[in-house]
C-alpha cells in the first residue's frame, strides 16, 4: 500500500520536486537554527592576541609572495595531519585572521604549526635556496626578500584597518606602531613595552643581518610565531570543560 503511494510520487515530477524541496529545507533548518542560539561559533582559547606590527608585516608578504597557493594553515582532525603537523587547529587561531589563511592547496606542508619547528637560520637559507636544504623541494626561491629592506610607515594604518574588521588593537598599540616593529627585531633594545602590548612576542634579529630590518625579518618572525599562541598542554576541549 504504502509503496503504491510512493510510486506516485516517483512518477509525478511536480509532487516529487515540492516534497523534495521541503525535505531538503528540514534539513536545512535543523543544520542552521540551532546556530542561531549559540553565544559564539568560536570557542574561547587562552594565549590568542593580534599580530605584532612585525608579524603582521610578515604576514602581509606571505600574502603578497601567495605563499598560500602552496601552503595551507589549517590542520584537520584527522590523526595522520595530527601526527605529522600537531594539535587540530582550533577557529580561535585564525580569529585575528582578515583574510585567513586556511587554503585548499597543499602543494607544500601545513604550516598552521610551523612556529619554533626549525630555527631562524635554516628558514632563512630555506627561504633564499630551498634546494640547499631540502633537495627534492619544489618551492621556488625568495632570496630578494633579504635586500628588501623594510619600509614601517604604513604600519599603523594596516593595525587600524585590521581594526575596522574587528581585531583589538588598542589606541596605544596603533600609536606605537612603528616603534613596536622596529624593537621586535632589534635584540639590543628595550622590549619591555612591546611584550606588555604582545605577550609571547619572540624578539631578536630573524635575518641573521642586525645592521638592517628586511622583508625576510618579518616574514621569518611571522612563520616563527604560528601556531605558538596557544598552550596546548593546558588545552581543555569546550566540551570537555566543566
Ligand atoms: C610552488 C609551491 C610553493 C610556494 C609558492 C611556496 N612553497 Fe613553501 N614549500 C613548498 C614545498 C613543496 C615544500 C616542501 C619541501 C621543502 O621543505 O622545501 C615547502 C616547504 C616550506 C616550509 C617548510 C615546512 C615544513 O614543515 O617543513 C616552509 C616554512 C615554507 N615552505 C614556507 C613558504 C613561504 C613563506 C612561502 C612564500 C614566501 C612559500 N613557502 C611558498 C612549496 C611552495
Amino acid at each position: 500500500m504504502a509503496f503504491e503511494r510512493h510510486a506516485k510520487i516517483e512518477r509525478n515530477v511536480t509532487i516529487l520536486a515540492v516534497l523534495t524541496l521541503i525535505t531538503v529545507m528540514i534539513g536545512g533548518l535543523v543544520q542552521i537554527t540551532p546556530l542561531f542560539f549559540l553565544e559564539n561559533t568560536i570557542e574561547k582559547v587562552e594565549g590568542m592576541r593580534p599580530y605584532t606590527p612585525l608579524e603582521l608585516t610578515g604576514r602581509n608578504i606571505y600574502i603578497r609572495e601567495g605563499c598560500y597557493t602552496c601552503h595551507s594553515q589549517m590542520i584537520r582532525p584527522f590523526r595522520d595531519e595530527a601526527e605529522r603537523f600537531g594539535h587540530y587547529s582550533l577557529a580561535a587561531e585564525s580569529m585575528y585572521d582578515h583574510p585567513f589563511q586556511w587554503g585548499s592547496k597543499r602543494t607544500g606542508p601545513d604550516l598552521a604549526r610551523v612556529g619554533g619547528r626549525y630555527s631562524d637560520e635554516w628558514h632563512v637559507q630555506h627561504l633564499t635556496a630551498p634546494r640547499k636544504v631540502v633537495p627534492e623541494s619544489i618551492m621556488p626561491s625568495y632570496a630578494f626578500l633579504k635586500d628588501k629592506v623594510l619600509d614601517p610607515r604604513d604600519i599603523a594604518a594596516h593595525l587600524k584597518a585590521n581594526r575596522t574588521v574587528g581585531v583589538p588593537y588598542s589606541d596605544e598599540q596603533i600609536e606605537h606602531a612603528i616603534a613596536d616593529l622596529r624593537a621586535q627585531a632589534n635584540p639590543m633594545g628595550d622590549p619591555t613595552d612591546l611584550q606588555r602590548r604582545y605577550p609571547k612576542v619572540q624578539v631578536r634579529d630573524f635575518d641573521g643581518d642586525p645592521s638592517r630590518l628586511t622583508e625576510m625579518d618579518a616574514l621569518v618572525a611571522y612563520l616563527q610565531m604560528l601556531g605558538t599562541l596557544v598552550d596546548f598542554d593546558s588545552y581543555v576541549p569546550e566540551q570537555n570543560r566543566r
